[in-house]
């Protein structure tokens, strides 16, 4: 095996980018992953980590199931909504019924030329950092395939120096700004999901072109909020619980603000420095909490 440029002893570094040691995933298959053969109807769903994407699996499973009845099916949205860097070679997972639906963590420049090339769908959750710092501490904890933070302070300074999984949330916000042009891409912001869910799930029906009525949309919103996906077997990687130390959920609070039970004045202060350093000349407006 090729020597990995490790960060911690659980994740390599690949193209700036942060990878499990513990994943079968290496160098080599997140190249190969390029030349996946992308069908114009495909969409991706694309998060940096803990920023909604059990969410938008959600809502874009129960869009395609009202829109297209044949694509009704028992199976997890782990399964109908694959993960790109999941697997690599042994791929029947990526022979869904179209429209293929994917998740990915990856920047743009790692996703398959096709995404691009043919002008694919890419939903883009994006969360306030703060919180999705707090959602991947807890997360680092209990799933097996990171090391448990030794601690918030060093798990705080990690996140800033782009150290955690998948790398930094500052430069995979920016490298999808960077890259608008060149995708169709939709953002959606977490915050203004929990604000008005409703609206949200009407703007990613427009985007994908799927004209639903409004009960079928009361529908959607109705499979997608916290309460009923925690309680969804189908939604809320249940399934995944054996990778968790602790048998925890995934589904742990689901709110905007959570980070304030957790960071101390002077971390706060620090993160918004770097926040302002990183982000300001970029017009996104993230909502830090919601009363
Ligand atoms: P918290 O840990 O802050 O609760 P991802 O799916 O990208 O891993 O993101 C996980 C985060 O999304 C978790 O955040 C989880 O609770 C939250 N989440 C999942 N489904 C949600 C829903 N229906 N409403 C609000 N938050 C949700």
């Amino acid at each position: 095996m090729d020597s990995l440029d490790l960060v911690s002893p659980d994740l390599f570094r690949y193209k700036r980018k942060n990878f499990l040691v513990r994943d079968k995933l290496r160098p080599k298959d997140l190249d190969d992953l390029q030349h996946v053969d992308i069908r114009p109807t495909d969409i991706f769903l694309i998060t940096y980590p803990k920023s909604g994407t059990a969410w938008m699996q959600q809502i874009l499973v129960k869009i395609m199931e009202a829109a297209q009845p044949d694509w009704v099916e028992d199976a997890t949205n782990r399964v109908r909504v694959p993960w790109l860097e999941e697997r690599t070679a042994d791929n029947p997972f990526r022979e869904r019924p179209d429209p293929r639906i994917f998740g990915s963590h990856l920047p743009p420049d790692m996703l398959p030329k096709g995404v691009k090339d043919k002008r694919v769908k890419v939903v883009y959750v994006w969360r306030n950092p703060k919180d999705v710092l707090v959602s991947l501490y807890h997360f680092a904890q209990s799933w097996v395939m990171l090391d448990s933070p030794k601690s918030f302070g060093d798990f705080f300074q990690q996140f800033l120096n782009g150290n955690a999984y998948m790398g930094s949330w500052f430069d995979h916000v920016r490298e999808y700004y960077a890259a608008q042009d060149q995708l169709d891409i939709l953002w959606v912001q977490y915050e203004s999901m929990l604000k008005d869910l409703r609206g949200e799930v009407v703007k990613v029906c427009a985007f994908l072109g799927k004209n639903l009525t409004d009960e079928a949309i009361d529908h959607v919103v109705e499979m997608s909020t916290f309460k009923n996906m925690k309680a969804d077997p189908k939604a809320n990687y249940k399934d995944l619980i054996e990778t968790n130390r602790y048998k925890k959920e995934t589904m742990r609070k689901g709110v905007a603000g959570d980070w304030k039970n957790f960071f101390t004045v002077a971390q706060n202060e620090h993160f918004d420095k770097v926040f302002e350093e990183k982000m300001s000349d970029l017009p996104l407006t993230c909502v830090w909490e919601i009363k």
